[in-house]
């Protein structure tokens, strides 16, 4: 075992998250040309792209063996790579190269549920109730008459009840959709088998994981009714003032025992190895408690990317997420954009204004302390998508009717001017998710040669964040003046105008800016740095 580094590299480091399906179809022709989907070449040959942009690190969503009823996040073999996407040694290729450019690769993990074409999960369905293949999964009797009704109340996230029924009478527990078994991780055969998986991810040279549904792998003992208020808890402002749920399948003490294990694991191999929490928990201090010393080391900070444009709020979850991970002395992370939430710039209101406001977001963003996520395309300023009802593909899309996901998901442009946009796939064709046919000035290409692009903007904005904020733990405070916030860090103030009107330009060296600074102010929807 390797004494882990004074700084490890992912406590400040900027990760790029690389959605496989969408990022680039790099496979060549003759195997899977025009299919239109991103795959693990593709991604390859475009990792020179993220060594210029300036991030540090590359997170890529699932790319293993999978029936793709939820775009990878239904894996029916853990340790494998789907056809789709490439091979083992594009694994390895792509490892190695990331690792020649500097940068680091975290790897999703998906262990709350698995595909229903998992080997186990095909064992389980052909096996009697009670059985140890069935035992691996939440089978139960059914309530009423004949046992026709399920076994609780709980909804799965994707729309309709959480349980399926199997042609016995038994029903089996899926949070998200039918094709997602949820796992019984009070089974200790499910713990060794995602140890087993880590250690196979590790032992291929990864950096890290990305720990899908993190706060879902245990349900209470019991799996009682869910208690639903009367009236629906009203949306907050902050993530501390999050109305409680009684959430029954969320967030039991027992997965915490989980993460311990892991970070064993981890510890056990050289360098610092990592994993980062997707856990929607219910407060900070929930969240908190899943990047204590001896767990994990990041969990996402969903309070920053749910919080609306005001001064105030902004001021009070920065504050917040700092003082929250501080009692677990980690780290915070920043995200704004995933590929499960629309895009920053449509949430913002849209259009130019939209877009103002995902700049100074993000510059805001890039000065806090801590690690920070970007999704791919932000840096090119893309909007939410609206999607045609005849290429959605999104689960939640086919079980509630509502537009879901896929609006975040369409490929990126990387040159031309028209669809594919040097996305792959032959000239003319559209990618697994249709392109607009107005994404032209959008495209990388389009975007490189232009000082006033988005795209010019991040790669200037990263290199600040290097140069300003390298490796310093300096205090940092926001505080709200009116519609301003000012971000006090070290010797440094961000402000941001979340006002309709100008506001004065503060005295000092502008080191960056959002957007442009006429008459020394600073406009509506604008941030800046200044010393
Ligand atoms: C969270 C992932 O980000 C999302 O895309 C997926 O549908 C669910 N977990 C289920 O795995």
């Amino acid at each position: 075992m390797t004494a882990p580094a004074a700084r490890p590299w992912w406590r400040d480091a900027v990760v790029y998250q690389v959605y496989v399906r969408s990022f680039a179809d790099g496979l060549p022709a003759g195997s899977d040309a025009g299919d239109g989907v991103g795959d693990l070449p593709g991604i390859t040959a475009r990792l020179p792209y993220l060594r210029d942009l300036g991030v540090d690190a590359l997170w890529i969503t699932p790319f293993y063996t999978s029936p793709q009823k939820d775009h990878g996040y239904d894996v029916a073999d853990y340790t494998d790579v789907d056809p789709l996407f490439g091979t083992l040694a594009d694994v390895d290729l792509l490892l190695e190269t990331a690792h020649g450019l500097g940068l680091r690769v975290i790897v999703d993990l998906v262990p709350n549920h698995t595909s229903d074409q998992h080997a186990w999960f095909q064992a389980a369905l052909a096996a009697a109730p009670g059985s140890p293949e069935r035992a691996r999964y939440i089978f139960r009797p059914g309530r009423g008459e004949d046992g026709a009704e399920p076994p609780n109340n709980w909804d799965s996230i994707f729309g309709g009840p959480a349980w399926t029924r199997v042609p016995d009478g038994a029903w089996y527990l899926h949070l998200f959709d039918t094709s997602q078994p949820d796992l019984d991780w009070r089974n200790p055969e499910v713990g060794d088998m995602f140890e087993d998986v880590l250690r196979n991810w590790l032992d291929r040279g990864v950096d890290g994981f990305r720990v899908d549904v993190a706060h879902g792998l245990y349900k209470e003992a019991t799996l009682r009714d869910q208690k639903r208020p009367e009236q629906p808890a009203k949306l907050a402002e902050s993530m501390v003032e999050r109305v409680l749920n009684d959430e029954p399948m969320w967030d039991q003490p027992e997965v915490h025992e989980v993460y311990r294990r892991w970070r064993r694991v981890l510890d056990s191999y050289p360098g610092d190895r990592m994993a980062v929490a997707e856990a929607w928990t219910q407060t900070a201090e929930s969240m908190a408690m899943f990047i204590r010393p001896d767990e994990l080391h990041q969990a996402f900070n969903f309070g920053w990317l749910g919080t609306p444009w005001s001064a105030r709020a902004f001021a009070r979850v920065i504050n917040d997420s700092i003082a929250a991970v501080a009692a677990a002395a980690s780290a915070p992370t920043w995200v704004l954009s995933n590929h499960d939430v629309e895009r920053h710039p449509t949430r913002y209101g849209g259009g130019p204004v939209g877009l103002a406001r995902a700049r100074a977001a993000t510059l805001t963003m890039l000065a806090l302390p801590g690690s920070a996520y970007l999704y791919q395309g932000e840096e090119l300023g893309l909007e939410q998508v609206d999607v045609p009802p005849e290429a959605r593909q999104d689960p939640s899309w086919f079980r509630t009717g509502q537009p879901g996901r896929d609006g975040c998901r369409v490929p990126l442009p990387w040159s031309g001017d028209a669809p594919p946009y040097g996305f792959g796939g032959p000239p003319g064709s559209q990618p697994w998710i249709p392109q607009p046919a107005d994404w032209e000035s959008l495209s990388v290409a389009a975007q490189l040669g232009d000082p006033d692009s988005t795209l010019a903007f991040y790669q200037h904005a990263l290199a600040a964040r290097r140069a300003v904020f390298a490796g310093a733990d300096e205090a940092t405070t926001a505080i709200a003046d009116d519609d301003l916030l000012v971000v006090l860090r070290g010797d440094v103030a961000i402000v941001l105008n979340a006002g309709d009107e100008p506001a004065p330009l503060p005295a000092g060296e502008v080191l960056i800016s959002s957007g442009p600074l006429p008459g020394e102010t600073l406009p509506p929807d604008t941030a800046v740095w200044i010393r």
